[in-house]
């Protein structure tokens, strides 16, 4: 029987011995994972629905959901099977709880919660963004907290000071689009398809990231970001210059976006004081935006940690690594415990 998690005293953190098996289904991906302690990757399978939404240029909800329910049993069991785990020796079944969609979350909080029941082991809820966070201190366990953490999704765009295990400080966030959303709508304007991201790094990479000057909305004030705006300028210059090269265009923009993320981080870094500062979410996975967010972080004295591409995307393993620290914190969760979309990240103040 492995050791059941009782909820600690305010900020004390109980012991929890072997392996967590996360599950994450917000989005479009479906991925299972074993990770002991919080630390030890024993297996991570990441199943991307990216081909079947391809053709309709973005994420369908009910499509995303119905490829889950598809694909989640042969997953876990890929999972489970790579780690050489059987289900009633797990220290727990994690599962993300939200944000994201509803009918993809329901999937995959439904499936942990009868299976943590059929094993006789807790489950664990967990927050997506806590998991983005937690991705980092995964694969550098030696990062201690306060860290500034610089998270950019598709749906999400914030900084956040993580001052310990669970306690988050919102230090800014996007008043419109997220990062992630800017660089697929603006692919999809540009005929770039879908997922954006990966296609204007790739079409950027070797193109000229100042042919165009596109603007860098609040950049040097506060830290919060605004995307909507850049890509209206995008639309409106192609509108203007049908002759404008793609490449250029999408060089000029990620280097607007890119720009901008790692002037706030900055500001942050010298406002808290943090001496270390991570990357999180699938925009993390950008080439210029990991070169340049370690180069400036080097350059004013900080430790710079930049969590392999795998790891800035949607996996489990981060669900299990949150899992884990919110077993530790808090212990296991209730089996009424439901999906939220529109969850937020527990923040302090
Ligand atoms: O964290 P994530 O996998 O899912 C969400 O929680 O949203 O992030 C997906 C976002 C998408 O908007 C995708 O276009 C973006 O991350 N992305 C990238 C890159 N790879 C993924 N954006 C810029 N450059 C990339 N290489
Ligand atoms: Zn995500």
């Amino acid at each position: 029987m492995p050791a059941v998690a009782v909820a600690a005293p305010r900020g004390m953190l109980v012991p929890v011995d072997g392996a967590i098996l996360g599950i994450e289904t917000s989005c479009d991906e479906t991925a299972a994972a074993v990770v002991v302690e919080g630390r030890e990757v024993r297996s991570s399978v990441v199943s991307s629905q990216v081909d079947l939404h391809a053709r309709f240029g973005g994420v369908v909800p009910e499509v995303a959901s119905r490829a889950h329910v598809e694909l989640l049993t042969p997953v876990l069991a890929q999972a489970l099977v790579e780690a050489g785990v059987d289900g009633p020796e797990l220290a727990a079944v994690a599962a993300t709880c939200g944000p994201g969609l509803i009918g993809s979350l329901l999937v995959g909080v439904s499936s942990a919660k009868a299976l943590a029941m059929a094993w006789g082991v807790p489950f664990v809820a967990v927050n997506h963004l806590e998991a983005h966070l937690y991705a980092s201190l995964l694969e550098a366990p030696d990062l201690e907290p306060p860290l500034v953490v610089l998270l950019v999704s598709g749906g999400h765009t914030m900084l956040v000071l993580m001052e310990g295990h669970g306690a988050y400080r919102l230090l800014g966030s996007t008043v419109d689009d997220a990062a992630g959303e800017a660089f697929d709508k603006v692919a999809r304007f540009l005929g770039l398809g879908y997922p954006g991201g990966p296609a204007i790094d790739k079409v950027a990479t070797g193109s000229d990231p100042e042919a165009i000057r596109f603007p860098r909305a609040m950049i040097g004030e506060g830290f919060d970001f605004s995307f909507s705006g850049l890509k209206t300028a995008v639309i409106n210059h192609v509108r203007r210059h049908p002759d404008a090269g793609t490449a250029d265009v999408a060089a000029s923009f990620q280097a607007a976006v890119v720009d901008v993320l790692v002037d706030k981080t900055r500001r942050a870094l010298h406002a808290t004081g943090a001496t270390a500062a991570c990357l999180g979410g699938g925009v993390a996975a950008n080439s210029l935006l990991r070169e340049r967010f370690a180069a400036a972080c080097s350059e004013d004295g900080v430790r710079p940690f930049v969590p392999s591409r795998a790891m800035c995307t949607d996996n489990a393993a981060m669900v299990a690594a949150a899992g884990w620290w919110r077993l530790r914190r808090d212990g296991p969760s209730p089996l009424d415990t439901g999906a939220t979309a529109g969850l937020r990240l527990p923040v302090i103040g």
